[in-house]
């Protein structure tokens, strides 16, 4: 089996209108959690006995809108892990115009009844 530390995650999304703001763009909201969404699948594919909780996400900079009917996709991987936490990349591009949506990482924590524990 491939080992899932080294796994590129891939989604590819249809924005919708349900997905748009008032003036006709993807709402950031919605591409954060899709976001957290990959980080957790990303962490816990890589430790499937491992209980995930985000402790820190890095910057959003969204550099390019997203409009209705646009094709987008969301990556994410493991870049590294420490004792109890891995760093997840996460980034996205818009698929018809190849632009780069954002790029950012995550930290998410292995956690039991609210406190860190060791990756296992
Ligand atoms: C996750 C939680 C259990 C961590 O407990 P904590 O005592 O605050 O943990 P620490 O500050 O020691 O950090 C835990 C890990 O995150 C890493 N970390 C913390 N802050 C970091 C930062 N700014 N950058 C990179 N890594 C960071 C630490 O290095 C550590 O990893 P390691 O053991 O692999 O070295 C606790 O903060 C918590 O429950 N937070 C809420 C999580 C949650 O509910 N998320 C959903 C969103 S509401």
């Amino acid at each position: 089996m491939k080992n899932q530390t080294s796994v590129r995650h891939e989604k590819t999304l249809l924005i919708r209108l349900e997905f748009l703001n008032h003036s006709g763009t993807l709402f950031g909201g919605y591409m954060m959690q899709w976001a957290d969404d990959m980080a957790y699948n990303a962490a816990s594919l890589a430790f499937p006995s491992a209980s995930f909780v985000t402790k820190l996400f890095g910057q959003f900079d969204f550099k390019a809108p997203v409009r209705g009917g646009d094709i987008i996709k969301i990556y994410s991987e493991v870049e590294s892990c420490g004792t109890t936490s891995c760093k997840i990349l996460v980034w996205a591009i818009n698929a018809r115009t190849q632009s780069e949506v954002f790029r950012t990482f995550a930290v998410m924590v292995n956690a039991r009844d609210g406190k860190k524990v060791p990756l296992p």
